[in-house]
């Protein structure tokens, strides 16, 4: 099988795949994504755009057509892989007027206080950021990530698939949870495939058992560079990664067998994250 990325030390055959990008780059939406490397790649029709939710009169709900999918990539499901989980993640419904709406600091501080709940608290956007870091990874381009987890602050369970192609704007990236939230999950457009469902809790059930699973924390006492640590890990394992997708507070897990801090300042879980996949895609060879 042709690897969708050069190795280490080899040099770069897919020049002219190199230019197209750079030359498409300047063409395309901002949410386009790079198409891997492959020269026998077969091109995919896909949606030039993310379908903005329509609102209806009557229930003023959010209608998708289904969410686009990322291209193909390696299929790497053999080999051990990364599973993030997202704790705490900010992810609330509410009626403010007359429609439903996610919940955010920006736009609701006042419908918050009127409800005496801090609007600093509503911050469903490192949750969004937080996501983007784990799909855009070369770690996930290189199909080594195995699905993402997203608990909210309410205990509701979310599964992400890796190849989603998640709204790069936040707006309606929240109209994608919205609907998810309310229709309990979200097919691929024109397909049956569950790219984003709700699933029953606990996490731990569907954590493979040959893992090792680490909460992250600036609070944590154990301060650790993440290649020294990467290097401590049998290399059949699994690897668990949750991070907290709050602004406040600390994450709170039964099931993790570390409890690390990966830098002596804290950082947003976006940069907390590229830290992890970027040791990561070092150890595996990824580039
Ligand atoms: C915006 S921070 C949450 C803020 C919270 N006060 C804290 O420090 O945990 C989001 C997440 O990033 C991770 N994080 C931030 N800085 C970190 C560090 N230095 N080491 C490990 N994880 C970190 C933690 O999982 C944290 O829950």
């Amino acid at each position: 099988m042709t690897r969708a990325y050069s190795v280490k030390g080899k040099k770069r055959k897919n020049k002219d795949v190199v230019e197209k990008y750079h030359r498409e780059d300047k063409e395309v939406a901002d949410e386009e994504q790079v198409q891997p490397k492959k020269p026998n790649l077969q091109k995919e029709e896909e949606p030039t755009q993310t379908p903005t939710p329509k609102i209806t009169e009557e229930n003023n709900n959010n209608e998708l057509v289904g969410i686009p999918i990322a291209p193909p990539t390696e299929n790497n499901s053999e080999k051990p892989g990364v599973i993030f989980i997202l704790e705490k993640a900010s992810l609330e419904v509410a009626k403010v007027g007359k429609t439903y709406q996610l919940l955010n600091s920006d736009e609701h501080a006042n419908f918050l206080r009127r409800q005496n709940k801090n609007p600093n608290h509503y911050r469903p956007d490192i949750c969004h950021q937080a996501l983007l870091s784990i799909l855009d990874s070369p770690l996930n381009k290189a199909g080594r990530l195995k699905v993402v987890y997203i608990r909210t602050e309410k205990g509701v369970l979310i599964e992400v698939k890796p190849h989603v192609r998640i709204p790069r704007t936040f707006k309606r990236f929240a109209g994608v949870m919205l609907e998810l939230l309310q229709k309990l999950s979200i097919h691929a457009a024109g397909k049956r495939e569950k790219l984003l469902r709700t699933i029953k809790n606990p996490v731990t059930q569907y954590l493979p058992i040959n893992s090792r699973k680490a909460g992250l924390s600036f609070s944590s006492e154990k301060l650790v560079n993440m290649k020294d640590y990467l290097s401590t890990i049998p290399s059949n394992l699994d690897l668990v990664f949750v991070v907290g997708a709050m602004s406040h507070g600390k994450i709170e897990t039964d099931y993790t067998e570390d409890y690390i801090a990966v830098s002596g300042y804290p950082l947003s879980a976006a940069y907390c994250i590229a830290r992890i996949c970027n040791s990561i895609e070092g150890k595996w060879n990824i580039l």
